[in-house]
C-alpha cells in the first residue's frame, strides 16, 4: 500500500516537472539584457574569458562589434575558445593574452605589454575566478581566493586604470557573487593560516569584489569611468570543478541552473546599457539593481580592505 501511495506521488512530482518545465525553465533563466547597444571600435578586456561566464559575455561584445581580449591563463584554452567565438559570430574580433592573477609578476607583464598594444580600453571585466579550492597559495603567498579573485584584479585595475580614464566613458564590471553575504573580511587572518574553509575563503573574496567596487566608485566620481558589481546567477560552469559535492549538485540539479549565456547577460548588461552610462558603486543581478550585504556596505571595511590591499600588493593608490 505504502509503496503504491510513494509510487503515485513520485509520478505527480515527474509529471508535474515535465508540465511545469518550460515555466521553471523561463524563471531559471532570469533577466535578459535588452539593450541593441553596437560596440564598434570599442576595445573589451575579459579576464578567464577562456570558459564559462567569460567566454559567453565575450561572445556577446564581439557580436556587437567589439574588439575584445581574452586575459587567460592558458593561451591554448583561450584561443580554443576564441575560435569557437569566431566560428559561432562572422567578422569577430577577438584576440588571446596570457595573464595568470595568481603571479603578480605575470599580471604586470601582462599589463606592460597590453599597455604598448592598445591605444584604449573601454570596457574591463573582471571575471576570473576561482571557488573552493583547496588551500594553495599564489606566487605571492596570497590564499589563491584571496588572490585570485581579489588581489589579482584589483593590481590588474591599478596597472589599467590611466588606460581606462583616457578612454572615458569606459566601464570596469567585476563579477563578484551572492556569496558576498554568507563573507566577511577577516583582517585578522586574511590568508586563512589560522583556520581555512574553502567555502568561506570563497564569500570573503566575493564580498571583497564587492568593497573594491564601492570604494573605487567613490574614487572614480568625475572621472568617466564607472564600476559595478554582478551577481551572475547559478550558473552551469567549471567553477565547482574543485568539490565533488558542488559538481554532483550541479550535475543533478542542472536543470534548475543557467546556462553560461543566461549567466553572461548581468555582465554583458553593465557594459553596455544606454542607462547605466553614469551609475557606479551598485551591484547588479538579472539586470536589475541587487541587495548588498551590510557588511558590503560598510565604507569603514571598504577603506581598510582597500588600504591592506595595496600594502599586500606594494603599491600607492589614491
Ligand atoms: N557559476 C556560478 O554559478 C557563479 C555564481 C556566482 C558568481 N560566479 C562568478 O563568475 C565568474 C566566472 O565563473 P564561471 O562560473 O564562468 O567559472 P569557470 O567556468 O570556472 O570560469 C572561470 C574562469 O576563470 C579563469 N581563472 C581561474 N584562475 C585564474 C587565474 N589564476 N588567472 C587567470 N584566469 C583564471 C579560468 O581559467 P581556466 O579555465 O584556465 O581555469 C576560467 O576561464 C567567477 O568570478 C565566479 O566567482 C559564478
Amino acid at each position: 500500500m505504502y509503496l503504491l501511495i510513494l509510487i503515485i506521488v513520485f509520478s505527480v512530482v515527474v509529471l508535474l516537472s515535465v508540465l511545469m518545465a518550460p515555466y521553471i525553465r523561463k524563471y531559471v533563466a532570469g533577466g535578459v539584457c535588452l539593450s541593441q547597444a553596437r560596440l564598434s571600435g570599442k576595445i573589451v578586456l575579459i579576464t578567464g574569458g577562456n570558459t564559462g561566464i567569460g567566454k559567453e559575455t565575450a561572445r556577446n561584445l564581439a557580436a556587437r562589434g567589439a574588439r575584445v581580449i581574452l586575459a587567460c591563463r592558458s593561451v591554448e584554452k583561450g584561443e580554443a575558445a576564441a575560435a569557437e567565438i569566431r566560428s559561432k559570430v562572422s567578422g569577430a574580433q577577438v584576440e588571446v593574452r596570457e595573464l595568470d592573477l595568481a603571479d603578480t609578476c605575470s599580471i604586470r607583464a601582462f599589463a606592460q605589454q597590453f599597455l604598448k598594444e592598445v591605444s584604449h580600453l573601454h570596457i574591463l571585466i573582471s571575471n576570473a575566478g576561482v571557488m573552493m579550492c583547496p588551500y594553495t597559495k599564489t606566487a605571492d603567498g596570497f590564499e589563491m581566493h584571496l588572490g585570485v579573485n581579489h588581489l589579482g584584479h584589483f593590481l590588474l585595475t591599478y596597472l589599467l586604470i590611466g588606460l581606462l580614464k583616457r578612454s572615458a566613458p569606459s566601464r570596469i564590471v567585476v563579477v563578484s557573487s551572492l556569496a558576498h553575504n554568507f563573507g566577511w573580511i577577516r583582517f585578522h587572518d586574511l590568508h586563512s593560516q589560522g583556520s581555512y574553509n574553502s567555502g568561506l575563503a570563497y564569500c570573503q573574496s566575493k564580498l571583497a569584489n564587492v568593497l573594491f567596487v564601492r570604494e573605487l566608485a567613490r574614487r572614480l566620481e568625475g572621472s568617466g569611468v564607472t564600476v559595478n558589481s554582478v551577481h551572475p546567477g547559478t550558473v552551469r560552469s567549471e567553477l565547482v570543478r574543485h568539490s565533488t559535492v558542488m559538481s554532483l549538485l550541479f550535475t543533478l540539479f542542472s536543470f534548475l541552473l543557467k546556462t553560461p549565456e543566461e549567466g553572461a547577460q548581468t555582465s554583458v548588461y553593465c557594459a553596455v546599457a544606454e542607462e547605466l552610462h553614469s551609475v557606479s558603486g551598485k551591484h547588479f543581478s538579472d539586470c536589475t539593481p541587487a541587495f548588498v550585504a551590510p557588511q558590503g556596505r560598510s565604507v569603514k571595511t571598504a577603506r581598510q580592505l582597500w588600504n591592506v590591499s595595496c600594502e599586500l600588493l606594494g603599491i600607492e593608490w589614491d
